[in-house]
């Protein structure tokens, strides 16, 4: 009972989700920009460290380098300035990777 009442929310919150696709950038926090994006090297706390990936929690670099690293990437970071153009998401971005910072 409880697996198919979750199944459900899941459909329904789903679906919901596609139905506005003009204002993408209001509908994800940074946290949730950050899971889909970045966590895939970096972990969802920022020290995962797949294949040489900073760990983000110790990571002393500025909101612009920050900025900068998203856009152009480097050694081993991909370069996200062709996929995350919206610059409300990328500022949520940073914001999100300076919370991480321990
Ligand atoms: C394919 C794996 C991969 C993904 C996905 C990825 N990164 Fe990285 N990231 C790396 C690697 C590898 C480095 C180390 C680059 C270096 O040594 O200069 C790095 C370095 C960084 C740095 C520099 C940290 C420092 O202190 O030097 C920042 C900031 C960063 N990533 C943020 C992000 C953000 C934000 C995202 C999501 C938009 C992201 N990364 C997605 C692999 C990745």
């Amino acid at each position: 009972m409880v697996i198919r009442a979750l199944v459900l929310v899941l459909v329904l919150s789903s679906c919901g989700g596609n139905t506005n696709k003009s204002m993408p950038e209001t509908k994800f926090t940074g946290e949730n920009l950050f899971i889909q994006r970045c966590a895939s090297c970096h972990g969802i706390d920022g020290g995962l460290q797949v294949s040489t990936a900073s760990d983000l929690r110790k990571t002393v670099l500025s909101r612009v380098e920050i900025m900068k690293m998203i856009d152009s990437g480097g050694n081993g970071m991909p370069a996200f300035k062709t996929i995350i153009m919206n610059s409300k998401e990328k500022s949520k971005i940073v914001d999100h990777v300076l919370t991480l910072r321990k």
